[in-house]
């Protein structure tokens, strides 16, 4: 199974990946990690794990369709058979979606549909949840939604900061996403053993 993985920061959940990967534990092959700007830690490290990288600068681009089609001929050219979004922080267009139907998997630092957007984690905190985790799901065209494959729960303590709770979420997270990308290097194919690919959109 070969996998494009997009990222906007520090990379943190990939290098788990990558280190799995690098065990010989999970059968997937990264056929090359995207960043939406430069001098991203994530695009470091994976460069330094010898992987092929690219960068879409989002604001290389005078206009946001004109990214859009730079992002998708960016990954379509590795023909990936999933698209991960591990930490990257756009939302993707329609067409994107519509070339990577029930292929493209997001994560997400809270359970979903509670807590969605860029601050997931500060949100849930201020809210006052006691439990709050991590899910990873199929992505759609909106923000952090489409069909749930599966989520950890974490639990908040009194003595938690953003920091601190997002960390131990991450831990989750990690587990979370080598957990999913296992079974679908076993599965069927893309989209396919997953009830919600007939719904339509998937984010
Ligand atoms: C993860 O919690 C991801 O869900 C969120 O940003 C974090 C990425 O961290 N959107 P990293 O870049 O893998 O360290």
């Amino acid at each position: 199974m070969r996998i494009v993985v997009l990222v906007s920061g520090t990379g943190s959940n990939l290098q788990a990946v990558i280190d799995d990967i690098g065990a010989g534990h999970l059968p997937v092959e990264i056929a090359a990690v995207g960043a939406d700007r430069p001098g991203t830690l994530g695009v470091a490290r994976s460069a330094a794990a010898g992987l092929e990288t690219f960068v879409v600068d989002f604001k290389a681009f005078a206009t946001r369709g004109e990214w859009d089609a730079a992002l998708l001929a960016a990954v379509a050219r590795y023909a990936p058979d999933y698209v991960i979004s591990s930490g990257f922080m756009r939302i993707v267009a329609a067409d994107f979606i519509d070339a990577f139907p029930g292929r493209y998997v997001n994560t997400h630092p809270a359970l979903l549909p509670a807590f969605p957007g860029a601050h997931g984690v500060r949100d849930a905190l201020e809210y006052g949840v006691k439990v709050t985790g991590c899910t990873v799901h199929f992505a759609d065209a909106g923000v952090d939604t489409g069909p749930i494959i599966a989520q950890t729960a974490v639990a908040v303590l009194p003595e938690d900061t953003e920091e601190s709770l997002h960390e131990r979420i991450k831990l989750a997270e990690r587990t979370l996403l080598i957990q999913v990308l296992a079974e679908l290097a076993s599965g069927p194919g893309p989209g396919r053993g997953n009830k919600h690919q007939d719904d339509g959109g998937n984010h």
